[in-house]
C-alpha cells in the first residue's frame, strides 16, 4: 500500500532540494499545460476561488483540458467549491499524485492530502513553497490546454514561487469596486507587469440586484474595476453581480457557470469568453477553441 501523500517533507526534513527559479528566468514546471493562467488579486476575500473555480468549469464545458491548483496552501477552498472535499489525493504506480476530478476539471490541493478536512496547515513558509512546487511537479496533470492557478491573497511567498516556478501566461485580476480593495489590488497588478504577465480584471460583486422590486444597489461602490483598468489599461473581462445564489452553490459545490438560472449562469459563461478571447491565450490553445459551452458536463 502507498503512503499517506506527504507534502512538503522534503523540507520538514531538513533536506530541501529544490532549484528555485527566478523572476527573471523563471522555470518551467507546468510545461504539461499549454497556458497557465493564475487567478489573483492581492486582496483576500474578493472571489479569487469562485472566480477561478467558474472560469475552470467553462473553460472544461468549451471542451479544453482543464486543470486547476489550488495554490491558497494555508487556506485551501476550491475542493468543497467543486464538491470534490471528501476525496484524498492517491499516488500512481509511477509515483505522480492523481488529481482529483470533477465538472471536467483535474484539481489539487493541499486540503486533499490531509487525514482531516480540518487538520490544520501550519507551516513555515519555506514549507508552504516546497509543497506548492510538488502540487505542480509531482502530479499526474496528463496533457492541459488550460491550468489555472487559484491564488492565496497577498503579494508573498506563493506569489513569488508561482510567478518564479511557472511561465505564468495570464493573469485574471479579480477585485471588487471598493477602494479599499483596489488599493492591494494595484500592488497585485503592479507586481504581475514587473514580471511581464498580461492581466486582465474582472469587477466581483459590483452590484446587488433586489431580487423582490429588481432594483441594483452597489453595497461596495461603483466603479473601482473600472478605474483600475484605465489606470493600468488593462481590459475589464467582466463584471459579476453580488449574488446570493453565487455563495450558495459555492457551499453546494455546484460553480454558478454549471446550472442554475440561465440569468444567472449568463455573466459567468460571458466571462469565460471573454478570457478565451484575450490573444496570449488564443495563440496557445488549440485553434477554434470554442466559445460556445456544452450543457453535458
Ligand atoms: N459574486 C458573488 N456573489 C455572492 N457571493 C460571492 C460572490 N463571489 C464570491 N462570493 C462569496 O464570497 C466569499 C469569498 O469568496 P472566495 O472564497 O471566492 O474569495 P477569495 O478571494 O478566494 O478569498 P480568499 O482571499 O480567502 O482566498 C465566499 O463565501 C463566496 O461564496
Ligand atoms: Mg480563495
Amino acid at each position: 500500500m502507498k503512503d499517506l501523500i506527504q507534502i512538503g517533507a522534503g523540507v520538514q526534513a531538513g533536506k530541501p532540494d529544490l532549484r528555485f527559479g527566478t523572476s527573471a528566468a523563471p522555470n518551467d514546471r507546468a510545461g504539461f499545460a499549454r497556458a497557465v493562467v493564475a487567478v489573483t488579486s492581492g486582496k483576500g476575500g474578493v472571489g479569487k476561488s469562485t472566480v477561478a473555480v467558474n472560469l475552470a468549469v467553462g473553460c472544461a464545458q468549451r471542451g479544453l483540458r482543464v486543470g486547476l491548483l489550488d495554490a491558497d496552501v494555508y487556506g485551501p477552498s476550491v475542493p468543497r467549491m467543486l464538491s470534490l472535499h471528501g476525496e484524498r489525493l492517491e499516488w500512481s504506480d509511477d509515483d505522480k499524485m492523481i488529481p482529483a476530478e470533477n465538472f471536467g476539471v483535474k484539481l489539487v490541493s493541499t486540503a486533499l492530502t490531509t487525514p482531516e478536512l480540518d487538520t490544520p496547515l501550519a507551516w513555515r513558509s519555506s514549507v508552504a513553497t516546497s509543497a506548492l512546487v510538488q502540487l505542480i511537479e509531482d502530479v499526474d496533470w496528463g496533457e492541459l490546454d488550460i491550468l489555472f492557478v487559484d491564488m492565496p491573497p497577498g503579494t508573498g511567498d506563493v506569489q513569488i514561487t508561482v510567478v518564479q516556478e511557472v511561465k505564468l501566461t495570464y493573469a485574471v485580476v479579480v477585485t471588487t469596486p471598493q477602494t479599499v480593495a483596489t488599493d492591494d489590488v494595484a500592488r497585485a497588478i503592479r507586481m504581475l507587469a514587473d514580471v511581464g504577465v498580461p492581466a486582465g480584471l474582472v469587477e466581483n460583486m459590483s452590484f446587488f440586484r433586489a431580487p423582490d422590486t429588481g432594483a441594483i444597489y452597489h453595497p461596495f461602490g461603483e466603479g473601482g474595476g473600472r478605474g483600475l483598468a484605465e489606470r493600468y489599461q488593462l481590459p475589464l473581462l467582466g463584471t459579476l453581480a453580488l449574488a446570493p445564489s453565487v455563495m450558495t452553490r459555492a457551499d453546494e459545490g455546484l460553480p454558478a457557470v454549471a446550472g442554475g438560472a440561465p440569468e444567472d449562469q449568463a455573466p459567468w459563461q460571458a466571462l469565460v469568453d471573454h478570457l478565451l478571447k484575450q490573444p496570449s491565450l488564443l495563440e496557445r490553445l488549440p485553434p477554434g477553441t470554442a466559445t460556445t459551452h456544452q450543457e453535458n458536463i
